[in-house]
């Protein structure tokens, strides 16, 4: 790469950061004066402030990147066959901000599409910008010169095994009759120390990428949920999967991301519970009340 590339490069996030910021104030005035909520589906949900930040987001990009592509939640595709591509999440944590949970962030991702690249093919992440406007927390990534949260260098936690490990999962909005990860967030519980579901899933790889959380899963996301959030768990030292420990796409239906030193232990578990091997059972909510309403009979050996 040329030096004038590399030095338009490392203007990337000094000024996504300028943008990341005022769309996090947008976001924590709207949080304090409250929003009325509407439903995109099911428990889908969407405000004035998804809409009014994705719009300041694209009309800030178009004016400092006129030339790179924008892709993001709210609806905006812009330039796609650019050199460069922003995915834009304007709210990570819609149903926390709606109800008034103070977890949730502004995420962008950048990637590098140099020409030839195929349509199904990814580029290369370069740059990734999640900010956390209620802790004034902001994360950044450069590929090549690591993460940084509010300035100083992050990285991934140093725990090495499944059992000593914090995780974290998210579920679906839509389709929630279709996913199967009730079991894997049940399983995850019983061997690890505990399954966090905070609802933003930008901020929940930022904590893996600082070491806050060891692992991270989810099924079903989209680019824009995941691209910054991937590149500042690459660049912390951690490692970003499918269930099978292949590379991940941007298109991936799965995401395993983690410290990488439990991402062996996470893949073979996934293997595990898909081949319905070594599966822990727990009491269904019949067998429960009939042991509960024995023991309040006071009969003998009710678990
Ligand atoms: C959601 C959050 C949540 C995850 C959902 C996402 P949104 O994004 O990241 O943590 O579990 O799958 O859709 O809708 O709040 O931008
Ligand atoms: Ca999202
Ligand atoms: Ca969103």
């Amino acid at each position: 790469m040329s030096g004038a590339a590399e030095a338009e490069i490392q203007t990337f996030v000094p000024k996504a950061t300028e943008i990341a910021r005022e769309a996090g104030a947008r976001l924590r005035e709207y949080f304090i004066a409250g929003v009325e909520t509407e439903y995109k589906g099911d428990v889908d949900l969407v405000t004035v402030a998804d809409r009014t930040v994705e719009k300041l987001i694209r009309e800030r990009l178009g004016e400092i990147f006129p030339e790179h592509g924008i892709y993001g939640e709210e609806g905006t595709r812009e330039r796609l066959d650019a050199e460069y591509r922003w995915y834009v999440d304007p709210l990570d944590g819609t149903t926390n901000f709606a109800h008034g949970f103070p977890q949730f962030c502004v995420s962008m991702g950048l990637e590098h599409r140099p020409k030839g690249t195929k349509l199904e093919d990814d580029g290369t992440l370069v740059a990734g910008v999640i900010y956390d406007p209620m802790r004034d927390e902001l994360f950044t990534a450069e590929r090549g010169r690591g993460t940084k949260v509010n300035g100083k260098l992050a990285r991934v936690s140093s725990v090495v095994i499944l059992a000593e490990a914090l995780l974290a999962t998210g579920f679906p909005s839509r389709k929630r009759h279709a996913s199967p990860n009730i079991h894997f967030y049940q399983e995850f519980t019983l061997r690890s120390h505990g399954v966090r579901r905070a609802g933003s899933a930008a901020l929940d790889l930022a904590y893996v990428a600082c070491g806050r959380l060891d692992g991270f899963w989810e099924f079903n996301l989209n680019p824009w949920d995941t691209a910054a959030g991937i590149l500042l768990v690459e660049e912390a030292g951690g490692r970003v999967t499918n269930f099978a420990g292949a590379h991940y796409r941007l298109a991936s239906d799965e995401i395993l991301a983690s410290n990488g030193l439990i991402q062996e232990e996470l893949i073979g578990f996934f293997n595990d519970m898909f081949a319905g091997r070594d599966l822990s059972p727990i009491p269904t909510a019949e067998e429960f009340a009939r042991a509960r309403r024995s023991r309040e009979k006071g009969e003998a050996n009710s678990p």
